[in-house]
């Protein structure tokens, strides 16, 4: 068993909790991991290890890449989607459910609607509590593999421009992508939005405490000088009031013949999936398109990070 200070044993609530030292260690045993899903060779490091999967909201990558880096790993899983068929439906609270569930297994994943939730649990249970997705506010694992996969397509994260388009208000892997870059040296970030979904003060304000340049834009040719030309949905499950949703809805969406007219030819449209009507299908088959990859690249980097947090080898 190799054992890593910087992760062993440690709950993954917030990017800011690691360093960029964590992080590049964290890539390279995601290369190690995507080696070795290559050529069939990963060793069952993780075989009396037992991950709980406590997912309040829906998802589909976050939950399957984990399960998938999990049973990849050895690691045998337990777990609900939505809490309709826990006994959290017969009013059973979210810490005694979270007791409970670090009772039985080895680490938790845990997704909520609610900001803070994974802080929340982290402070109740035992074992290392991985966040994923709170709210508006953390995705830290989301963002890990989006600057994995920036640096797969790039090499490096180091003075390359984001673009970073659409609900920049509720997204929380926009906000913890933000976190994120503030550890690296990115040239500049871009962020396009409609006037009511623009990235919320608090972020901006850390943005610019951390000497990251930002600039405000409302206008879509704004993503010319973008390498990262990152899409996001409209959280229309984070808004409080339905008719705000609807005044935004439909407001902006990226498609072939606009990346063909502005984007530079270099350029990688990512996005943290699902799309809805944001970003056209008319991609999918151009050389912008690096969306599946960055979905696919979850599960490595969910392997390194389980087997850095578990001590697998
Ligand atoms: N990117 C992401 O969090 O997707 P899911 O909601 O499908 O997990």
């Amino acid at each position: 068993m190799v054992i890593n200070m910087g992760w062993y044993n440690k709950d993954v609530v917030n990017i800011l909790d690691f360093s960029r030292e964590d992080i590049e260690l964290l890539f390279s045993k995601a290369d190690e991991m995507r080696a070795q899903l290559k050529d069939k060779s990963v060793k069952k490091t993780l075989s009396n290890k037992i991950i709980g999967i406590a997912f309040f909201e829906p998802s589909t990558r976050t939950r399957m890449s984990f399960e998938t880096a999990a049973k990849r790993l050895g690691a045998d899983t337990v777990g609900f989607t939505g809490e309709e068929g826990t006994s959290v439906a017969k009013g059973e609270t979210f810490a005694d459910t979270i007791k409970m569930i670090d009772s039985y297994v080895d680490a938790i994943v845990l997704r909520h609607k609610f900001e803070g939730a994974a802080l929340f649990a982290s402070g109740i249970a035992q074992n290392p509590v991985i966040n994923g997705g709170d709210g508006k506010s953390h995705h830290p694992t989301q963002a890990m593999l989006d600057l994995y996969t920036t640096k797969t397509l790039f090499g490096e994260i180091d003075g390359l421009t984001f673009a970073l388009i659409g609900d920049l208000k509720y997204s929380r892997t926009v906000s913890s992508l933000i976190y994120g870059l503030s550890m690296f040296k990115p040239k500049e970030i871009i962020l396009i939005s409609p006037q009511q979904l623009k990235l919320r003060e608090e972020i901006k304000l850390f943005a610019v405490d951390h000497g990251l340049k930002i600039r405000e834009e409302e206008n879509i040719e704004a993503i010319s000088e973008a390498d990262i030309i990152y899409v996001t949905r409209i959280q229309k499950e984070r808004f409080p009031d339905l008719q705000e949703y609807e005044k935004v809805k439909g407001s902006y969406k990226i498609n072939k013949k606009i990346l063909e007219t502005h984007a530079k030819k270099t350029a990688k449209v990512l996005h943290p999936l699902p799309r809805v009507d944001e970003l056209s299908p008319d991609v999918d088959n151009t050389n912008y398109q690096a969306y599946f990859l960055q979905a696919s690249l979850g599960v490595p980097l969910r392997m390194a990070l389980l087997s850095l947090v578990l001590g697998g080898d």
